[in-house]
């Protein structure tokens, strides 16, 4: 029997499915976990953060440690922040999806942060400016945005099926997108934006202040190749 070709799932559906194997298979490592930390309370004032699309909770332990705020999480995907509740019962989470805005208040927070690419999922220019704006509006003066996205020379463009690592895939299709399908346990699709480094002003238009860095791990961002593009944008 052939097993039919999946089709593209919404950002939530999508995780809502990867969730049962996110930690052993997607998550990122504990000593990965530990060099953001530290450089996120390096770089952030302290103070109220916000985990934007905080799926399991990765980062909580280790920020805790660092005491470098109240954490409130929001994720658009409940079976994520299932698990996310299951090991921090203490946690503020919240879901919703950061493209139809964010449900604070003002200068609610010191820091945003968005890790781990989440930010790719959403696809739309306008959703993108949405969220980009509700960030600068939840973030105190002199708050900081800081996202962790793949750095785009990863992603050639070829309509054709490339692997971009064991058992996850990607292609280009129309409107500038990405089609990301992984294969375990069953195989999921969906559809990523990749933002090109001439891309970000537009992103972070609100921002006055943008800086690029190409991971936690210090030295200079070469826009030619590496594996990712923190921007840190400061409001
Ligand atoms: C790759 S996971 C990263 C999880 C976590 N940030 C980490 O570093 O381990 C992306 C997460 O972002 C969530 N997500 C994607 N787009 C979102 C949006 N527009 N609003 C809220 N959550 C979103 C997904 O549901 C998923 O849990």
């Amino acid at each position: 029997m052939t097993r039919a070709a999946p089709s593209c799932l919404t950002r939530a559906a999508f995780y809502n499915q990867v969730a049962l194997v996110y930690d052993q298979v997607y998550s990122l490592s504990r000593d990965y976990t530990l060099c953001q930390a530290a450089w996120l309370a390096r770089t952030c004032n302290k103070g109220p953060l916000l985990d934007l699309g905080c799926g399991t909770g990765r980062m909580w332990d280790a920020l805790r440690k660092l005491n470098i705020g109240m954490l409130t999480g929001l994720d658009c995907a409940g079976s994520m922040l299932k698990l996310a509740k299951k090991s921090h019962s203490k946690a503020r989470l919240v879901q919703g999806d950061a493209a139809q805005g964010l449900p604070f208040k003002d200068g609610s927070f010191e820091t945003v942060i968005s890790l781990h690419s989440t930010l790719i999922h959403v696809t739309c220019w306008d959703d993108l400016g949405r969220m980009s704006g509700e960030v600068f509006r939840v973030l105190k003066p002199g708050g900081i945005f800081v996202a962790e996205l793949p750095h785009p020379a990863c992603f050639e463009e070829n309509p054709d099926w490339q692997e971009a690592k064991e058992g996850m895939y990607y292609r280009s299709v129309e409107d500038g997108l990405t089609e990301l399908k992984i294969d375990t346990p069953v195989s999921l699709k969906t559809r990523v934006r990749i933002i090109q480094l001439s891309e970000l002003s537009k992103f972070f238009k609100k921002f006055p202040i943008l800086e690029v860095h190409p991971g936690f791990k210090g030295g200079m961002f070469d826009p030619d190749k590496g594996d990712l593009m923190v921007v840190c944008a400061r409001k």
